[in-house]
Formats: C-alpha cells, sequence, structure tokens
C-alpha cells in the first residue's frame, strides 16, 4: 500500500483512538459477563485496594460477586476466577486463546532484564523438564545432600549459636540448592579446601541475591524510584558477573538442567551477556521458593510440639534400622525419602498456607468460559485472566475446617496413609491444593523440590539441638508485596538458637 493511502488511514485511527478508550473506561457489563466491578476512581480502580493486600481484597470481593467477577486495576480489566472445580477450563484452553506466555515476557524483561528471541515458556518446560526429573532425580538428590552437608557442618563447634530463621532457611537452600544445579568450584566434594571455595563463592552469591530479592516484588510492577533502579542495577551487574558463562564454564559437577540451559540459549542465538542475565532469572525461579518454605514448615514446627514430636519420630524410624549415623551417611534413598507420609503431611500443609501465586492468561480473542456448574461467561479480547488457588480451594472455609490453622494430620487419613479426599459442598475437588500450580503451569522442580526440603529438615533436626529464642515469639505477618509470587515471605525474621549434637 503506498504512503498516500496510509496517511488518511492512519487519521482516522488517531481520531478513533479516544473513542475507543473512552468505550473502554465506561465499559459495561453485558448480560453474558462475569460480575464487573470497576471500583470509583477513574482508571485506576481498585489498583489501591487490590496492591495493597491481594489476598484480603480477592477474599472481599468473592463475598460480595461470588467465585467470579472482574475488576479494573489500574486501567486493565481482569477476571478473577475463584472456583476450584472450574480451574481445568483454563489452564487447559490453547496459547491460542489464553496466552500464558505474553505475561511471563513482561515480567522477565521487568525484573531481569531478560529478553528471549523466540520464547516460548511451553518449549522451555518441556527441555528442562526431564533435567528435574526421572533418572536425572537421583543425581539432584545426591548433590544436595552433599552440598548441604558442606554447609552444614563447616563448624564442628557444638556450643549454641543465635540467628534469623528465615536467613538460617533461605540462605542454606539457595546456596545448596545453587551449588546443586550450577556446579561447585572443584570436583571432589569431600575436598576440605574444594569445600571452603564452594562456601565462600555461595555465600557472596546468596548475599547479592538476597539484596536483589528485596526490589524484585516492586520492579515487577515498575514502582522502583530512580535511586532504587540504580541500587538494582548496581546488584544485578554484580550477580551477571558471578553467573557470567565464563565463570560457569570453568565449574566442575554440572546439573544437565544448566547444560541443557545453557544449550537453549545457545541455539537461541542468545549472546553471553544475556545468557548471565537468563541464568539469574534462572536463580529466582528455582531458588526462590525452596527455603521461604522451609521456615515456615520449621516454624510451624517449633510451634507445635506435637507435629515436631511425630515428624521426628518417623525421621528415626526410617533410619532405626541402619546402624549409622546421619554424618556418616553418603546420601539418602529415594526408597527413604518416599517413606515419610507425616512429613509429607506437614510439607502439603504448610504450602497450603503460604503458597500464594497468580495463575494469569492475556484473553487474547473473545472467548467463552463455561464454569463446572454450566454457567458459561465472556471473556473479552485484551482482558487478563486469573486464578488465585490461595484464597480457594487453600483457604477455602467450605473446604477446610478452621483454614488458616496449621494442623499436621490434615493430609493423613486415620491410617496413616495420604489423605486425598477433599469436598466443597459434596463435590469431590481434582485442585484441592495447588501451590505447585497446575496443568502447564505446573512446577518443573517439584520432586527435586520435595527431596530438597525433605533433605534439609532431615539433616538439621537430626544432627542438631533448635529452639526457638523467645518461645511466644509465634507465626509473624505476611510480606504482603508477595502475594501472587509463590511462596509467601515474613515481615520479619525470628531468632532461633541451634547447636550441633554429640555425635
Ligand atoms: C517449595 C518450592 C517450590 C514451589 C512452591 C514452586 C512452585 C512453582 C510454581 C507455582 C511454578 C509456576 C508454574 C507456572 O506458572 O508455569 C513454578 C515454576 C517452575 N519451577 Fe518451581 N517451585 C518450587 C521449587 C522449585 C525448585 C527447587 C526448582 C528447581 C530446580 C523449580 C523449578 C521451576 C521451574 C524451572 C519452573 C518453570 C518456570 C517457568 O515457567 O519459566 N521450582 N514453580
Amino acid at each position: 500500500m503506498s504512503f498516500a493511502l496510509w496517511t488518511p488511514l492512519l487519521g482516522i485511527s488517531l481520531l478513533l483512538l479516544p473513542l475507543l478508550l473512552w468505550r473502554r473506561w465506561r465499559r459495561t457489563r453485558l448480560p453474558s459477563d462475569p460480575p464487573l466491578d470497576k471500583g470509583h476512581i477513574p482508571w485506576f480502580g481498585h489498583a489501591m485496594e487490590f496492591g495493597k493486600d491481594p489476598a484480603k481484597f480477592l477474599s472481599k470481593m468473592k463475598q460480595k460477586h461470588g467465585d467470579i467477577f472482574t475488576i479494573r486495576v489500574a486501567g486493565k480489566f481482569i477476571t478473577i476466577l475463584l472456583d476450584p472445580c472450574s480451574y481445568d477450563a483454563v489452564l487447559w484452553e490453547s496459547n491460542s486463546k489464553l496466552d500464558f506466555g505474553k505475561y511471563a515476557r513482561i515480567l522477565m524483561e521487568r525484573m531481569f532484564d531478560v529478553k528471549l528471541p523466540n520464547f516460548e515458556p511451553n518449549d522451555e518446560k518441556a527441555i528442562l523438564r526431564l533435567t528435574l526429573q526421572n533418572k536425572n532425580l537421583s543425581s539432584l538428590t545426591k548433590a544436595m545432600f552433599f552440598n548441604l552437608k558442606t554447609l552444614l557442618f563447616s563448624d564442628q563447634n557444638q556450643q549454641w549459636k543465635e540467628g534469623g530463621l528465615f536467613h538460617l532457611s533461605y540462605s542454606t537452600m539457595l546456596r545448596a540448592g545453587y551449588l546443586t544445579l550450577y556446579g561447585n568450584e572443584e570436583e571432589n566434594y569431600d575436598d576440605p579446601s574444594s569445600q571452603d571455595k564452594d562456601r565462600a563463592h555461595s555465600s557472596e552469591v546468596y548475599n547479592e541475591f538476597y539484596k536483589l530479592d528485596r526490589f524484585l516484588m516492586r520492579a515487577a510492577r515498575s514502582m522502583l524510584t530512580t535511586v532504587e533502579q540504580k541500587e538494582v542495577a548496581r546488584i544485578k551487574e554484580r550477580l551477571w558477573k558471578l553467573l557470567s558463562v565464563e565463570r560457569l564454564n570453568c565449574k566442575a559437577n554440572k546439573s544437565s538442567w544448566l547444560e541443557s540451559y545453557k544449550k537453549h540459549l545457545e541455539e537461541l542465538g542468545v549472546d553471553e551477556d544475556m545468557q548471565s542475565r537468563a541464568m539469574l532469572l534462572q536463580l529466582w525461579v528455582t531458588q526462590g521458593n525452596a527455603g521461604p518454605a522451609v521456615f515456615w514448615l520449621l516454624l510451624f514446627l517449633l510451634n507445635h510440639p506435637a507435629a515436631m514430636a511425630a515428624v521426628q519420630g518417623e525421621f528415626e524410624k526410617v533410619l532405626g534400622h541402619r546402624g549409622q549415623t546421619v554424618k556418616q551417611m553418603h546420601g539418602i534413598s529415594q526408597e527413604m525419602l518416599d517413606n515419610t507420609p507425616v512429613f509429607d503431611s506437614v510439607l502439603k500443609e504448610t504450602l497450603r498456607l503460604t503458597a500464594a501465586p497468580f495463575i494469569t492468561r492475556e484473553v487474547l480473542e473473545d472467548a467463552s468460559l463455561r464454569l463446572a456448574d454450566g454457567r458459561e461467561y465472556s471473556l473479552r479480547k485484551g482482558d487478563r485472566l486469573c486464578l488465585f488457588p490461595y484464597v480457594s480451594p487453600q483457604m477455602d472455609a467450605d473446604i477446610y475446617e478452621d483454614p488458616e490453622k496449621f494442623k499436621y494430620d490434615r493430609f493423613l487419613n486415620p491410617d496413616g496413609t495420604e489423605k486425598k479426599e477433599f469436598y466443597k459442598r459434596g463435590t469431590r475437588l481434582k485442585h484441592y491444593n495447588l501451590p505447585w500450580g497446575a496443568g502447564i503451569n505446573t512446577c518443573i522442580g517439584k520432586f527435586h523440590a520435595i527431596n530438597s526440603i525433605k533433605q534439609f529438615v532431615f539433616l538439621l533436626l537430626s544432627c542438631f539441638d533448635v529452639e526457638l529464642k523467645h518461645s511466644n515469639s509465634g507465626i509473624p505477618e505476611f510480606d504482603k508485596e508477595r502475594y501472587g509470587f509463590g511462596i509467601l515471605q515474613p515481615e520479619g525474621d525470628i531468632m532461633v538458637r541451634y547447636k550441633l549434637k554429640a555425635s
């Protein structure tokens, strides 16, 4: 088409644009739409209340409108679906209607400055899934065991030490998890000088990452001040150096996850600078949740003596007849790790209470959504659709009695087997606890994460005495910024005392 023809078309489009925007602002509910709640502030809608405490706000909206409704948040219309019986209708819908990658790409760029050509999250997941599961799982589990021992038993002193439980959990899990996936400084795990190097390097990575983590939620929402943006840029520069291709190439014991991810980036034609950025993004994806999960789990155990006794009894039973001390062990077999129904229930209950990711889709074309009870609603192109399993099923009083309370045996049947039957108003639920996401949004590191968490708690409780410094410290509030991004973090840390047991 010639330029002469373009000019009047462009003019008409420019005239139409305000009209289109006006129609969008003036949006009214059609009979087939979900209940619409635009809030009172033009354009911003519910942005303030939603941003302040999403869980509280969405629970309030659920009481007002039911389990599906559309809200306006900073110019965007977001349909929230809170009926777990209907989640499958979204989770398995094709990417051409409800797109998962668009929002992921926005976040990758905002949080980590990562832009990958032809990035397709589903393809990437398919490539990496195998490297974290099946036959690769046992080598990851073994490597994690050695790396945890390197970090936990560096000091043989049997004096009491004090520290924050969050710091202890997050730093140990992130450092050991990082060494397991990204490799060690040298090949021999048992060599003391190589262990020293691993401890020093992983501590540097954790310290920088922890500084960055404080800013990530506001970076995701584009809310950093100019001063903060500069600080974040400096921290990222240091982390990119620590995770540079050059440094990673020199490492020993690299996981097949790392090798496959690197190859995948090379095949996409990504240059070395962008590869380091992508490595930092992956550090967050793979190590951002397990440490905080361990913190909550240990804190619940320390606050519930019956749960602690049940978990310790189970660990002793699994180990009991093997006549080995934990420190002498060279690993924990998958058979032993699979034989802990009490611990599994404790972990599920911990994650039910503290995992709060959003599952988000961009609506690419006008579509209709059929709920499990037969109701049908239209979805409008350009809107966003969001599931929030934390509100339902996880904290739903129709499903769980006293949903806000920690009950360590909630996921156990009276005969000690795993409880899988949960009902909402008489209907048995397929999705009753979704900390790992679901459908194409399921965590591909789930089995490695469970093994890692179990090994850390097992080593800590078997080899150390751990106590709350103040027996009345209770359970801290959640940092509300973190709703939507995985495992929640506490507002403040809880002090504990710990000491190596006499062997
Ligand atoms: C308690 C610990 C963890 C929880 C609760 C958790 C949960 C999740 C959730 C909810 C997702 C989102 C799925 C999606 O929206 O597509 C996810 C993705 C993922 N997780 Fe985990 N995760 C945990 C630990 C881990 C660990 C230890 C690893 C690694 C080894 C890992 C690797 C991944 C990967 C690679 C993805 C895909 C991210 C993407 O789509 O780009 N996760 N995880």
